[in-house]
C-alpha cells in the first residue's frame, strides 16, 4: 500500500504525496513519537519517497544531529534502525528556521511548500508538536499568508484548553483560521489498536447488543495506569494534572466508543455522530464521587511545596438515559503507579457479587479481549470454577505487523478520515461534564491524599 493525498487522478506522483509541515521538531514528541512513526511508515513503503517533511524550529537546526537522535530512540526501542530508511528520510526532510511570530519567516515557508509543488496540488498537514498554549501565533499566520487552502489540514495535540472557557474560546479560534473538517485534534488513545476494536468488535459481535444497558451491566471501568511519573514535564504538568491530561481526553473517548450506540456504518460521520450522541446524555460530574491524590514526590520534583496538582484522579460519570440507571462509569488515571495498564472493563451483573464476570478490552500491554467465564469444573459432582476466553493479538495474529498509534495518526490524516480524531464539540462536551471537578478541584488541595510512588499500598481505593 502506498499512500497519496485525497486526488488520485493527478498525473505526477509529486503532486500527490503530502508535504508533512512539523512545528517543533526537535521536541519530545517529535522525536519519540512523530518521526519514529515517519520512520516506520517509509519502511513499510506506505509512505511514497516522494512525500516530503518539512521541519521547523526558532534555532537552526542540523538534520543529521536530528536523525542520529531519532535512530538513538529506535534502538532504545528495542527496534533495529535500518540506514536505507534512514536516508529515506534524509532526503525527504528539510529543515526551516520559523520564528513563530515572524511573518518573513512564514514567506519562506510559503516558498519552501510552493517549490515543492509547482502544480499546486499536494496536500499539506501542518502538525502542531508543540504545547497547545503556543498554536495561536502560528495558527493565525498560516492563515494570514494563506497557507489554510483546501489543499491545507491542521493537526493538533491536545490539551484542548484547560476547562470549558478556555476550549470554547482555543476552538473558536482554530475556526477562524480552518474549518472544522481541515481540522484533526489528536487522541492518540482512539488510534490504538485495541480502541478501534472496541468499535468494531461492537460493530462486528451484535450478539452483545441486547446486554449493552443497566440491566446486564453493572459498571463500566476504564483505568490507564503508567509507573512512570511526570518524567521532568514540571512546567507542563503543574499547569495541568491527570483530570486533564488524562481523563478529559483519552479516558472520555474510550468511554464514549465503549458505550455510544453502535455506529450504523463505518464512517467518520455515523461515529462522531453516535459518540455525540452518548456524550449528551452524560450527567454532570458530581465532584463528591471524584478522588485525587498525589504521589509523594511530586511536590519535590516539580519544586513546588505548595503544589495541589493531582497525579491520580477518579471520576464517576452516569447517563440521563433510561437504559442506563444504575450503571456507573468509572475513569481512573494515575501516574507512578505499581502497574503499567490501560483496560476498560464492563462489569456484567453476576448472581454472586464475588465472582465477577467481566469483558475486559485491554489496551496496553498484551492487548485483546477478554470474557470472565463461570463453569462447571470436570467431575461427577457440580463444583463449578472460573476461566475465560483470552483473545490477544499477539497469538492470534502472530504474522501481522502492528502499528503505532501515531503512525495510524498520520495515514488517516494524509486520508482524510476523520474518524479517530476528536470532533470540536465532543471536546467541549467532555469539559462540560467534567467542569464540575475542575471548579472544585482549583487552587486548593481539599481531599488530595498522598501515595508512595509505585507502591502496590498506594493506599488509593
Ligand atoms: C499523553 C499524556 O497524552 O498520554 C501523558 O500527556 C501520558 O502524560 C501519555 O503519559 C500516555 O500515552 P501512552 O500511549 O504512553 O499510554
Amino acid at each position: 500500500m502506498s499512500l497519496r493525498g485525497n486526488d488520485q487522478t493527478m498525473d505526477k506522483q509529486a503532486d500527490t504525496s503530502p508535504a508533512i509541515v512539523i512545528f517543533g521538531i526537535t521536541g519530545d514528541l517529535s522525536r519519540k513519537k512523530l518521526l519514529p512513526a515517519l520512520y516506520d511508515l517509509f519502511k513499510e513503503d506506505i509512505l511514497d519517497s516522494q512525500t516530503r517533511i518539512l521541519g521547523t524550529s526558532r534555532r537552526e537546526l542540523d538534520k543529521q544531529a536530528l536523525l542520529s537522535s531519532v535512530e538513538l530512540d529506535l534502538l532504545s526501542d528495542d527496534q533495529v534502525s535500518d540506514s536505507s530508511v534512514v536516508e529515506k528520510m534524509n532526503q525527504a526532510l528539510g529543515l526551516i528556521q520559523v520564528d513563530p511570530e515572524n511573518d518573513e519567516d512564514y514567506e519562506k515557508l510559503k516558498q519552501a511548500l510552493d517549490e515543492l509543488d509547482d502544480h499546486h496540488k499536494r496536500l499539506r498537514l501542518f502538525y502542531m508538536s508543540i504545547p497547545s498554549s503556543a498554536y495561536e501565533p502560528i495558527v493565525e499566520r498560516l492563515a494570514s499568508h494563506e497557507l489554510n487552502d483546501e489543499r491545507s489540514r491542521l493537526m493538533l495535540e491536545k490539551p484542548f484548553g484547560h476547562d470549558l472557557s478556555s476550549a470554547e474560546t482555543s476552538i473558536k479560534f482554530a475556526h477562524s483560521a480552518f474549518n472544522e473538517e481541515q481540522i484533526y485534534r489528536i487522541d492518540h488513545y482512539l488510534a490504538k489498536e485495541m480502541s478501534q476494536n472496541i468499535i468494531q468488535f461492537r460493530m462486528l459481535n451484535p450478539s452483545f447488543n441486547t446486554l449493552w444497558n443497566a440491566d446486564f451491566i453493572k459498571n463500566v471501568h476504564i483505568k490507564q495506569f503508567e509507573t512512570i511519573g511526570i518524567e521532568g514535564r514540571a512546567d507542563f504538568y503543574e499547569q495541568t494534572g491527570a483530570l486533564k491530561d488524562v481523563v478529559q481526553n483519552h479516558l472520555m473517548q474510550l468511554l464514549a466508543i465503549t458505550l455510544m450506540n453502535v455506529p450504523t456504518e463505518l464512517s467518520s460521520e455515523a461515529i462522531h455522530a453516535s459518540k455525540q450522541e452518548f456524550f449528551n446524555t452524560l450527567n454532570p460530574a458530581d465532584p463528591k464521587g471524584a478522588k485525587r491524590a498525589q504521589y509523594n514526590t511530586y511536590k519535590n520534583e516539580v519544586n513546588n511545596p505548595n503544589s495541589s496538582i493531582e497525579t491520580y484522579a477518579r471520576v464517576t460519570l452516569t447517563s440521563n438515559l433510561d437504559s442506563w440507571q444504575g450503571t456507573e462509569f468509572i475513569l481512573e488515571h494515575g501516574k507512578a503507579m505499581s502497574e503499567a495498564i490501560a483496560s476498560v472493563t464492563v462489569e456484567f451483573k453476576s448472581s454472586e457479587a464475588s465472582q465477577p464476570n467481566n469483558l475486559v478490552f485491554q489496551i496496553q500491554p498484551n492487548d485483546g479481549i477478554i470474557l470472565d467465564l463461570r463453569v462447571k469444573r470436570p467431575g461427577l459432582d457440580n463444583q463449578v470454577g472460573s476461566t475465560s476466553l483470552d483473545f490477544r493479538y499477539r497469538d492470534a495474529f502472530k504474522n501481522f505487523k502492528s502499528y503505532d498509534a501515531y503512525e495510524k495518526v498520520i495515514v488517516d490524516a494524509i486520508n482524510g478520515d476523520q474518524s479517530l480524531f476528536a470532533a470540536d464539540k465532543e471536546v467541549l462536551v467532555s469539559w462540560e461534564v467534567l467542569q464540575p471537578i475542575v471548579e472544585a478541584w482549583a487552587g486548593n488541595s481539599e481531599g488530595l491524599s498522598s501515595y508512595t510512588v509505585n507502591s502496590k499500598e498506594s493506599g488509593i481505593t
